[in-house]
């Protein structure tokens, strides 16, 4: 049986600093990458299964239906076997799921923590004995690029979820061009989430148990873990808007009375009703992330949609 590899790529020493930066900004704003410590991501865990939040059951259903078309057209660019690269593998478990339709010679999963990774691919070697499994601790926001030779000439890449929504369009456009550059002459397949009432984005990142709210006040609780920060997480609420005009959903928190945070080396003093940005979450229509594509250099986008049209999964060649 082999083992996976792990290959940390990424020093997190410089977080604290770009968090007390960014509360330090005449609007202040905090990245969402901040969400996610260990109590985050059980949270957004939580969300991808709450009724409101229907993106990633939407995804699942598009694969569920469309998944025989999708690994035609992937595998019609990378050829059989192919070295799949997961984006923001998480649990791998989406992944994973593509193993049966693609039987890939390697699957490379990468997040921000090869560590957070260890055990998802531990227990994906025990599932496929003979597979080679590769974990890269690697901020991709930052920059995309994998050490020479693990990707191969013809992989997939493969980004779900929408996370590709949290990059405004500038930036989408510069991670594509490096998927795309790391693509070389296989595919990328990616999930997007589409424009849609605004009745229905807004129950998604504000649902009625408060899910989506707990995930961003945690924010506040990792800074005070991060920098020593003294949120008090009661003076602050959840709040979510659809700005139709940006084509975004934005998550706020709003400080509900006047306070003093301090935190070490800096502080800040908040009004009643300002504001910290914490997230945007961009929706796209099928023919914009299409331009997308193809101004990063992809050639000939394929899309598959659900029934509703909420959610789309693009296959691409590179
Ligand atoms: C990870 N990302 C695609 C999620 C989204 O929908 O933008 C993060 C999230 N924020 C609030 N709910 C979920």
């Amino acid at each position: 049986m082999n083992s996976p590899r792990l290959l940390q790529l990424h020093r997190d020493s410089d977080g604290a600093a770009e968090a007390a930066a960014g509360l330090l900004l005449p609007r202040a704003a905090v990245p969402p990458k901040f969400f996610y410590d260990a109590q985050g991501s059980a949270l957004f865990d939580a969300i991808t299964e709450l009724a409101e939040y229907y993106p990633t059951r939407t995804e699942a259903g598009i694969f569920a239906e469309h998944g025989a078309a999708i690994a035609d057209a992937v595998l019609a660019r990378t050829g059989a076997a192919p070295v799949i690269v997961d984006l923001g593998a998480d649990n791998c478990a989406k992944g994973a799921a593509l193993f049966a339709r693609l039987s890939p010679q390697r699957y490379v999963a990468v997040d921000i923590s090869a560590e957070h990774l260890a055990a998802s691919l531990a227990k994906l070697q025990r599932e496929h004995p003979a597979l080679d499994l590769v974990g890269v601790g690697l901020d991709f926001a930052a920059r995309l690029e994998l050490p020479a030779g693990l990707a191969g000439p013809r992989p997939l890449v493969f980004y779900a979820g929408s996370s590709i929504g949290n990059f405004d369009p500038s930036a989408a456009l510069e991670l594509l061009r490096q998927a795309r550059t790391l693509a070389g002459d296989g595919a990328l397949l990616i999930g997007v989430d589409l424009v849609k009432e605004t009745e229905v984005l807004e129950a998604a990142y504000d649902d009625a148990l408060g899910v989506t709210a707990a995930f961003n006040l945690n924010l506040l609780r990792h800074l005070n873990t991060l920098l020593g920060a003294d949120f008090d997480l009661h003076q602050w609420r959840h709040v979510a808007h659809f700005d139709r005009a940006a084509s975004r959903v934005e998550m706020h928190l709003e400080a509900s009375q006047t306070c003093l945070v301090r935190w070490r080396g800096g502080q800040r003093a908040f009004a009643a009703g300002e504001r910290i940005h914490t997230e945007n979450s961009y929706k796209w229509t099928p023919r914009g992330f299409t331009a997308l594509l193809r101004e990063a250099g992809f050639a000939e986008p394929r899309h598959w949609t659900d029934a509703r049209g909420w959610f789309a999964l693009f296959v691409t060649d590179a």
